[in-house]
């Protein structure tokens, strides 16, 4: 197996300038599908929701020169007898289609079991995503169903398909 080439790490306040820059130039990448934090108040309060019980949320780095190649989120985290969490992630812009967010979601699935021992990773992925939902068939995710108008995005309720990545 080649050695990886991003490592994972929480986000944290000193993260916001680099961030912010970040989403700024991934604006074209980021489209419709997603809404990343663009401004010092909206960074800081993802930061605290993202420490909140049931949250966990990484950024992927790249090992050369720790720059930002993403993030990868995990929320509602539940255990007992479901064991699960969704899971929603984005590239920035630079480092997109070069196989790094695929190592970084590898890495945050690897950590979801063998550490938080989960039995189940879901991601919701609108049927037009193709970048999003190559990246989860690569990883391995299978899908399993269709959600219509299921989340609200860009004042919208946006149909999904549901895919899943099971332990083992
Ligand atoms: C979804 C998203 C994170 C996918 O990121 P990505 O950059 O395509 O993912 P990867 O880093 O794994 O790159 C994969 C591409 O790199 C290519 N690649 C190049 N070198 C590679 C390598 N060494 N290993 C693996 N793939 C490699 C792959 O062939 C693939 O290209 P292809 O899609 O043309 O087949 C990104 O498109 C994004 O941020 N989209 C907007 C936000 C979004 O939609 N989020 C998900 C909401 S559900």
């Amino acid at each position: 197996m080649s050695p990886s080439r991003i490592y994972l790490r929480p986000p944290e306040a000193a993260d916001a300038p680099a961030f912010l820059a970040a989403v700024a130039a991934s604006r074209r990448l980021h489209g419709r599908w997603v809404s990343p934090p663009a401004d010092a108040v909206a960074f800081l309060a993802w930061l605290d929701r993202m420490r909140q019980p049931g949250q966990q949320s990484f950024l992927v780095l790249r090992r050369d020169d720790d720059s930002l190649v993403g993030v990868v989120n995990l929320s509602h985290i539940v255990l007992g007898a479901l064991r699960s969490a969704y899971l929603g992630y984005y590239a920035f812009a630079p480092h997109a289609g070069q196989g790094l967010m695929g190592e970084g979601l590898q890495a945050v699935c690897r950590h979801a079991f063998r550490v938080l021992k989960l039995h189940r990773v879901e991601a919701n992925i609108q049927p037009g995503n193709a970048a999003s939902l190559a990246l989860a068939r690569r990883c391995g995710f299978q899908k399993e169903g269709f959600s219509p108008r299921y989340l609200k995005i860009g004042g919208r309720w946006r149909d999904h398909e549901r895919w899943a990545l099971l332990a083992g």
